[in-house]
């Protein structure tokens, strides 16, 4: 075990652990989306979990730091929080905001840091906000709504571990010069697709969710 101290607050901690998970085992909300617990390698896909570290001259990313003994960490400073915003606006001007109908609304990550970080979320932030909501793929499986992807890489990271070769990968296009990324799923799916539903689950944004019935289908 290692002693560390987090915002003020000493605790006891797992070294070698990640510093974000250890963070939030102990009610310390560091704003993350693309950390699982456990996760064996973080992806730093979305870079939110930053945080200082006394005696480093850059912050870093809190899920792919390790809990190392004597550690002092502060996770909510100005310079956090205003990279952090920075970065979340980004993120989310890819996000079509349509939280009417969104089964995340209850649970919706995007609004959780929003308030930790001071923001009011508003269409006007999100290039995507006024962008078709419908469903632009539906698989047998699930929907896929790509103008809400955040591109967190979470669903591509699940269905590796349970199923070995992803059948989701993050793919690249682009109209009048305009490159985008998104999430697209291979076709036919395998047979334990069905079973699974792994990145619908874990899906921050509900960008990935279960199939919507379609009359007269
Ligand atoms: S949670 Fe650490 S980079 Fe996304």
């Amino acid at each position: 075990m290692a002693k560390i101290t987090v915002d003020g607050k000493t605790i006891e901690a797992v070294e070698g652990k990640s510093l974000l998970q250890t963070c939030l085992e102990n009610d310390i909300y560091i704003p993350n989306l693309c950390f699982l617990k456990d996760m064996e390698e973080p992806t730093g896909a979305c870079r939110l979990c930053l945080v200082e570290i006394e005696g480093r001259d850059k912050m870093v990313p809190s899920c792919k730091t390790k809990v190392a003994e004597g550690m002092v960490v502060r996770t909510d400073g100005p310079k956090v929080r205003e990279a952090q915003t920075v970065i979340f606006k980004l993120l989310f001007s890819s996000h079509n905001m349509t939280c009417k109908n969104c089964l995340s609304k209850a649970h919706c990550e995007l609004q959780k840091i929003g308030k930790t970080l001071g923001l009011r979320l508003k269409k006007s932030m999100s290039a995507n906000g006024e962008a078709d909501a419908d469903t632009n793929m539906r698989h047998p499986c699930f929907d896929l709504n790509t103008s809400k992807c955040i591109l967190c890489r979470k669903c591509i990271y699940v269905c590796a571990q349970k199923h070995g070769k992803p059948m989701l990968s993050i793919v690249r296009g682009g109209r009048n010069g305009n490159s985008t990324a998104g999430i697209a799923c291979e076709y036919p799916p395998r047979v334990d697709c069905y079973q699974c539903r792994a990145c619908v689950d874990v899906c921050p944004v509900n960008a990935i969710a279960l199939p919507t019935l379609v009359s007269g289908a």
